[in-house]
């Protein structure tokens, strides 16, 4: 595997999702990033956009520096980007623009719904991706 595309919002589901991407580079020659995706903000006049958009680069800064020292700590060099939308919309629409060979997603994330296999961006991602997708479960998750 060469490029990998590895998906986090920063749940426990999405550190087993970075841990194999890292191994996927570690086997091969390949390059990871890692990709976070922020909500957007809707139409917000000033300063509560300035602040909206201060709070979500914040957390997206914060769930990509733990993925960063995870890399770290395996010895995988990684990149890091932060898109903004619909999340697996923006997962898929870079997948194919940088040509990646798979996506590394968790089943679950930051969602509290218990039961399902799946959460809505990974089941999404699955459904509309045109390559591979690799959902890893969390050990000891639903
Ligand atoms: N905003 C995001 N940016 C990047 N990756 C994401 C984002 N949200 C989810 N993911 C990826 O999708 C995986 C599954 O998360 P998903 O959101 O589908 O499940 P959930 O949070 O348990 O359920 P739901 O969000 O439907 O309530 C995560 O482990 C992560 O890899
Ligand atoms: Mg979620």
């Amino acid at each position: 595997m060469k490029n990998i595309l590895i998906a986090t919002d920063g749940s426990a589901g999405a550190a087993a999702a970075v841990s194999a991407g890292l191994d996927l580079v570690r086997d091969g020659d390949g390059t990871a990033t890692v990709v976070y995706v922020r909500e957007g903000i809707g139409p917000l006049g000033d300063p509560f956009y300035q602040r909206k958009l201060t709070e979500q680069m914040h957390e997206a800064e914060a769930v990509l520096e733990r993925a960063r020292a995870q890399a770290r700590e395996a010895g995988v060099p990684v990149e890091t980007e932060i898109l903004e939308g619909d999340a697996p919309e923006a997962l898929v629409e870079l997948a194919r623009s940088r040509g990646a060979d798979v996506i590394v997603i968790g089943s679950r994330g930051l969602g509290t719904v218990k039961g399902t296999v799946l959460g809505s961006v990974s089941s999404a991602v699955v459904h509309r991706a045109d390559r591979p997708v690799l959902v890893v479960k969390e050990p000891g998750g639903a």
